[in-house]
């Protein structure tokens, strides 16, 4: 385990791109933080450091975003349970190549596979991040 301190969303990105270097294919990333703490800002840097190119928007409507099969972006804000993640064809990605990266995992906690990477981002001032990885 590992605490980083970031002062700025910026400073979590590039964080996030040498974390990113950490990473290979099948690997599943829970990213976990109350609303606003700066999942998706790390998300960001996961997918820049992967060498994707596209922006990285929530998925909130979508459930998850793919960008090329070499990421998959899931908010699971809006999901009950893990049997309607199964039903929507979201767990399929796990056993994959790609990088799966997962905000608001809890709400889909029975059906996450085991070995999963976790990324804890606690807000402890307006600008400032605690980030620790486990
Ligand atoms: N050090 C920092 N690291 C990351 N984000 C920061 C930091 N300082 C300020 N911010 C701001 O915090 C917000 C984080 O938003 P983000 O969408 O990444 O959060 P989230 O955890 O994905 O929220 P949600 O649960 O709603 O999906 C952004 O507006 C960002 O500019
Ligand atoms: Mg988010």
């Amino acid at each position: 385990m590992a605490i980083y301190l970031t002062g700025s969303e910026q400073a979590t990105i590039e964080f996030a791109k040498k974390y990113a270097a950490t990473l290979s294919g099948g690997d599943v990333v829970l990213l976990e933080g109350g609303l606003g703490a700066g999942k998706t800002t790390f998300c960001k840097g996961i997918a820049q450091g992967l060498g994707i190119k596209d922006e990285i928007l929530s998925p909130t409507y979508a459930y998850m975003n793919d960008y090329d099969g070499k990421l998959y972006h899931y908010d699971c804000y809006r999901l009950k349970n893990g049997a309607e993640a199964e039903k929507l064809g979201l767990t399929d990605y796990f056993q994959g190549t790609g990088v799966c990266v997962i905000e608001w995992s809890e709400n889909i906690a029975d059906v996450l596979p085991e070995n999963c990477k976790k990324v804890t981002i606690r807000k402890i001032s307006p600008s400032n991040r605690e980030i620790i990885c486990e």
